[in-house]
């Protein structure tokens, strides 16, 4: 184990399992304290057992449910260094197939909970010192589909957000950092969902021929960068954007 996040608390949306769960294991291995939360009571009871950290059950859209998260976190640790905003809901529809109510469905889980998590946690972020906040957005937030549309608009504005965040936050002396990271496909539940859901469509081809390294991301692929993004090696480095596409963006 190398200690690249020695000494620091991290919080982790949305993480019992896929990118949420490899990144805790990840930051767990670097040394960090690692709460992971979830709205998915069960998965997220296996997964905390698993990497024997402690969890918090917590419904991101829900404004109590944050304050009772930090609340919590500053009474069992007394600091929280890090925040991974990665709970997130795919969803297909092009802008006349989407309802009013999946629309506001997928900005609220993907883009209100961010919004949620960065105003709750500063002040505890602030008191602990310099931090480093993560907003997990997607490549679909840099390049649209045309059968994405809430999606693309609420992982978009989570990339704009986080420039905001991290101008806000400049201007403090305990300097917490903000930035957010656009993976491209990458093998979870998410996306394995949709191959298996239409196995004659060949999907999983279909998006492999779009990245030019003709490969899908790997959930660790994802986790190395939010671990550089935590820890002191990128503390220059903030109001940006990781692309972790395969090249995609470069086509
Ligand atoms: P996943 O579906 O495997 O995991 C998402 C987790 O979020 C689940 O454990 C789920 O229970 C939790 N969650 C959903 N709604 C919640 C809520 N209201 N409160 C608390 N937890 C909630 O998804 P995956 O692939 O791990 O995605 C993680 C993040 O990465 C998401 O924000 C997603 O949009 C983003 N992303 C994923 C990509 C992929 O290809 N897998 C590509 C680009 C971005």
């Amino acid at each position: 184990m190398t200690e690249r996040l020695k000494d620091k608390v991290a919080l982790i949306s949305g993480a019992a399992q896929g990118l949420g769960k490899e990144m805790a294991k990840s930051m767990i291995a670097e040394g960090a304290e690692v709460y992971i939360s979830d709205i998915n009571k069960e998965q997220l009871n296996e997964t905390a057992k698993e990497l024997s950290c402690s969890f918090i059950l917590h419904d991101v859209t829900n404004l109590e449910d944050w304050q009772k998260v930090i609340d919590h976190i500053r009474e069992k640790s007394g600091a929280l260094n890090i925040l991974v905003n990665n709970a997130g809901i795919g969803n297909g529809g092009d802008i006349e197939s989407m309802d009013l109510d999946t629309w506001k469905l997928v900005h609220n889980v993907n883009l209100d909970s961010v919004f949620l998590g960065c105003k709750l946690a500063l002040p505890l972020m602030r008191d602990s010192g310099n931090g480093s906040i993560i907003n997990i957005s997607s490549m679909s937030g840099i390049v649209a589909s045309h059968n994405t549309s809430a999606y693309n608009s609420s992982k978009a504005a989570v990339r704009h957000l986080s420039k905001s965040i991290a101008l806000h936050c400049a201007k403090s002396t305990n300097l917490v950092r903000c930035n957010s990271i656009h993976p491209v496909f990458t093998r979870t539940a998410m996306v394995q969902g949709m191959i298996d859901a239409a196995p004659e469509r060949n999907i999983e081809q279909k998006l492999i021929q779009q990245i030019p390294i003709r490969k899908l991301a790997e959930p660790k692929d994802i986790a190395n960068a939010a671990v550089f993004l935590a820890s002191d090696e990128s503390s220059f480095i903030t109001g940006t954007e990781i692309l972790i596409d395969g090249g995609l963006s470069a086509t």
